[in-house]
Parts: C-alpha cells; sequence; structure tokens
C-alpha cells in the first residue's frame, strides 16, 4: 500500500511517499531556511507564500522520485495540527483538492505523533516506551502505547527547547536555525565556563515538566552572574554551557519518567534529536534502550507523515473534506492558571 504524505507545518515544504508505512519511496524536503535566515526565525507569512510556490512541484517530484503515478497512490496523508496556521492550510488544502480529484482517502495526521514514528520508518520498535519528542514547538515526554495513543507526563510549561536553542542563537547572532548554529559551536566551546540555572519546578503531578524560560533569561541577559571567572566568556563557551543546561534538563526528567514507569525503551524525536550532545548524553544512559532517528528524519520531513497515515488509514481513521487546520493542541502544552 502506497501512501503519499505532504508536510508543510511549519518551514519545510515536503513531500513523500511510503509504502507499508516503512518503506520510503521518496522524500522530498525543501528547506525555506536561507528566507528566514535574515530574521533569525520563522517568518510565518513567508512561510506560508514559500508553501504555495512550492507545494506542487515538491508533490510532484516526490511522486516522479518513487515512480509512482498519482492515481496509483491509495491514499493522501497531511498534517492538519499543530503548527504556523498559514503553513498547515497551504498543505491541508492542497492534500484536500488533491484527495478530491483522484478521488483518494484523505487521512489527517498530527505533526508529534508522526515525528515520534519517524523511527518506525527504519527499524522495528515494538510498544509501549516512553517517547521523548523536542522540537521547536514542543517538549513532551509521554507514555507511548500504539502510534496514535499517547499519555503525555511531562511537557514545557513554556517555551519549548528548540525555541530556547533558537532565541539564545538569535541574541548572540549565532546562527540559524539556531539549534544547528550552537550544536556546531558548542563543539570548540568549554561547557563548564557558565553554570546556568535549572528550573525547580513542584514535585507532583507535574513531576516530569521542563521549563526553558528562566534558562533562556539567563544566558541572554545574566549571562555574568554564573560565569565561573575562569575560562574565557567566549561565544563557544556560551553556547556550551547553555547546550549542557539544556539538554541535561530533559535528559534526566526523561531518564526519571523511565525509571518510574518502568519503560526502559526510550524513543526521542523532533529537531533536536538531532542535538550531538544529547544523542551522546542518552546513549550513555544505563540499562536504557534509546532509540533516535537518522538526522534526516529528525526534522520535519514528510516521510514520516506518510508512514504514521498508513496506520491510521488501515484502521479505517479516513478524514472527511471538513478537517480543518488547528496552530495548537492542548494536551502538548501545560495550561497553567
Ligand atoms: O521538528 P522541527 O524540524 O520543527 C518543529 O516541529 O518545530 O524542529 C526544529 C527545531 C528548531 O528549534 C531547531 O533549532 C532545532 O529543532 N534543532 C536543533 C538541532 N537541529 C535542529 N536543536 C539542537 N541541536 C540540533 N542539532
Ligand atoms: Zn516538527
Amino acid at each position: 500500500m502506497k501512501i503519499l504524505g505532504i508536510e508543510s507545518s511549519c518551514d519545510e515544504c515536503s513531500a513523500a511517499v511510503v509504502e507499508d508505512g516503512r518503506h520510503i519511496l521518496s522524500n522530498v524536503v525543501l528547506s525555506q531556511v536561507d528566507f528566514h535566515k535574515p530574521f533569525y526565525g520563522v517568518v510565518p507569512e513567508i512561510a506560508s507564500r514559500k508553501h504555495i510556490e512550492w507545494i506542487r512541484p515538491v508533490v510532484q517530484d516526490a511522486l516522479a522520485e518513487a515512480g509512482v503515478a498519482a492515481h496509483q497512490v491509495d491514499a493522501i496523508a497531511v498534517t492538519f495540527r499543530p503548527g504556523l496556521i498559514g503553513s498547515l492550510l497551504v498543505g491541508l488544502s492542497f492534500a484536500k483538492g488533491l484527495a478530491w480529484a483522484l478521488a483518494k482517502p484523505l487521512v489527517g495526521v498530527d505533526h508529534i505523533l508522526a515525528h515520534l514514528y519517524a523511527p518506525h520508518l527504519e527499524r522495528d520498535i515494538s510498544y509501549p516506551y516512553l517517547g521523548v519528542l523536542v522540537s521547536g514547538g514542543h517538549t513532551i515526554i509521554a507514555r507511548v502505547e500504539r502510534s496514535d495513543r499517547i499519555e503525555v507526563l511531562g511537557t514545557t510549561i513554556d517555551d519549548a527547547c528548540g525555541e530556547a536553542f533558537d532565541k539564545v542563537a538569535k541574541h548572540y547572532g549565532i546562527g540559524f536555525p539556531g539549534g544547528v548554529a550552537i550544536d556546531r559551536l558548542a563543539r570548540t566551546g568549554d561547557a563548564r565556563a557558565f553554570h546556568f540555572p535549572r528550573p525547580s519546578l513542584h514535585k507532583g503531578e507535574a513531576f516530569y515538566d521542563v521549563s526553558y524560560s528562566g534558562l533562556k533569561t539567563a544566558v541572554i541577559h545574566q549571562s555574568d552572574q554564573f560565569w565561573n571567572g575562569k575560562s574565557d566568556k567566549s561565544l563557544a563557551n556560551i553556547a556550551a554551557s547553555f547546550q549542557k543546561t539544556a539538554i541535561d534538563i530533559l535528559a534526566d526528567r526523561a531518564s526519571a519518567a523511565a525509571t518510574d514507569t518502568g519503560l526502559h525503551r526510550i524513543v526521542v524525536g523532533g529537531g533536536v534529536a538531532a542535538n550531538s550532545y544529547l544523542r551522546e548524553r542518552m546513549a550513555s544512559e544505563q540499562g536504557l534502550e534509546v532509540i533516535f532517528p537518522s538526522l534526516e528524519l529528525c526534522t520535519d520531513n514528510a516521510a514520516m507523515v506518510a508512514g504514521f497515515g498508513y496506520h491510521a488509514f488501515v484502521e479505517g481513521k479516513v478524514s472527511d473534506f471538513t478537517l480543518n487546520a488547528e496552530a495548537r493542541v492542548p494536551m502538548f502544552k501545560r495550561a497553567y492558571p
């Protein structure tokens, strides 16, 4: 069974053809990074306009690369939430138009669940496991029962982890996307030069929650206060110290959740899963099997959408044409009164 996947939730315009939820026949990802770079962040209007220009050729390329004609696909899976609303609407409207024209089923896909599905495209992974989703908009620790059933154990109470990387990189002019630029610069820095603060959150129900706005503020506005007084106050040292703190916050909560739930298999997904220190640190956790997708499947791509969509489709979870885009999914972000 061949599923065409379409992804346009942020600044990657992507289409893919995946067979039986596992074999990637094509995965075309066109990044808009050069258009957003001057602003050190994704500009929503630029993103939607680029998606409008690119979506048709990207889908055509994905079909051509897979050697599949449009009428040969079994269903069209598309990200409908969460993300930038204008960007989501481009992919969703295109998918609806194509599904209508070809008389094919439409399958709406949640982007967060698709990220967690990404490593399933590369190997067999059995459920349940602890899912750790770290991207530009979300930071979620969840018990994953199956591809479409997760229980959120912890989430960020303010900024997402990737967002903190992006904001710190923007403030210091390190580069865009911030995570990639900081990861690269941190390799030459001393992570002990600054002792940045970690959040002290309340225990109890929200024990696995994380917070990044305090760390971001400390790194941007108060770095001197946390300097060890010996090493250079270089950008590389700031980047390395920030990265270590940001990743340790997450990795410590994920390890605690694994211990407490007895879920010793952890699957990490989302753009920040590409971080070299996170990969190194999680790999060294004793007694845990930690699975990361390959680097291409960490950041936004349509193969994960098509792969996830396959399972929804075979279970009859087809969407109708009233499906609308949703910018936010309440359970993925903690709403504090
Ligand atoms: O999953 P993704 O492509 O888009 C969203 O769904 O948000 O994630 C993008 C995020 C950005 O914040 C980017 O800075 C971060 O992932 N990122 C990284 C790395 N590569 C991308 N963060 C840390 N280290 C990296 N190597
Ligand atoms: Zn994403």
